[in-house]
């Protein structure tokens, strides 16, 4: 065999191992770089706000700020807006507090539910009766237990 072939086969070799190594370490590159930005645009599991229990405590309200007819206001549970009151007929009722025109927080105003972006207004059973919102707030099951305001998805209420 020639020696300058067999170097030229040497040589193959090392190019062929370099060639392999870049295009490992490429890819290895490129999936690094893409993970984080699949990780950003893939949808992401909501957690349920009423957990295994189906219930979750009003945070920012407790029982007194509810206690006389016509009182009320605005709580949250996780990051989901609510508001609680007391009908004059001293009925206790929550809904979300997201306006369903445009999202904004509604307020409990002691007759109505009002919502300050476009002047929308609900009655106390959630429906909307003035300005652009098209549709009900939902409702929500509200109890008080210990001392602490609960709600729940209406729907496991009307099961139970
Ligand atoms: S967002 Fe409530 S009226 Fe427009």
């Amino acid at each position: 065999m020639d020696n300058s072939a067999s170097n030229d086969n040497v040589k193959d070799k090392g190019r062929r191992r370099f060639l392999a190594l870049s295009g490992g370490l490429g890819l290895f590159w490129l999936g690094a770089a893409a993970y984080p930005v699949y990780k950003f645009i893939s949808p992401q599991p909501v957690p349920d706000p009423f957990g295994e229990e189906g219930r979750a405590v009003v945070k920012k309200l407790t029982p007194a700020d509810c206690a006389r007819p016509g009182s009320g206001g605005n709580g949250s549970i996780g990051n989901i807006g609510i508001i609680v009151f007391r009908t004059p007929e001293g009925e206790l009722r929550a809904f979300t507090s997201k306006c369903t025109h445009a999202g904004c927080n509604v307020n409990f105003a002691g007759d109505k539910i009002v919502c300050h972006c476009h002047g929308g207004q609900y009655n106390l059973e959630g429906k909307n009766i003035a300005g652009p919102p098209p549709r009900p707030l939902t409702p929500l099951k509200v109890f008080e237990e210990n001392g602490v305001l609960y709600v729940a998805p209406m729907e496991k209420t009307e099961k139970a």
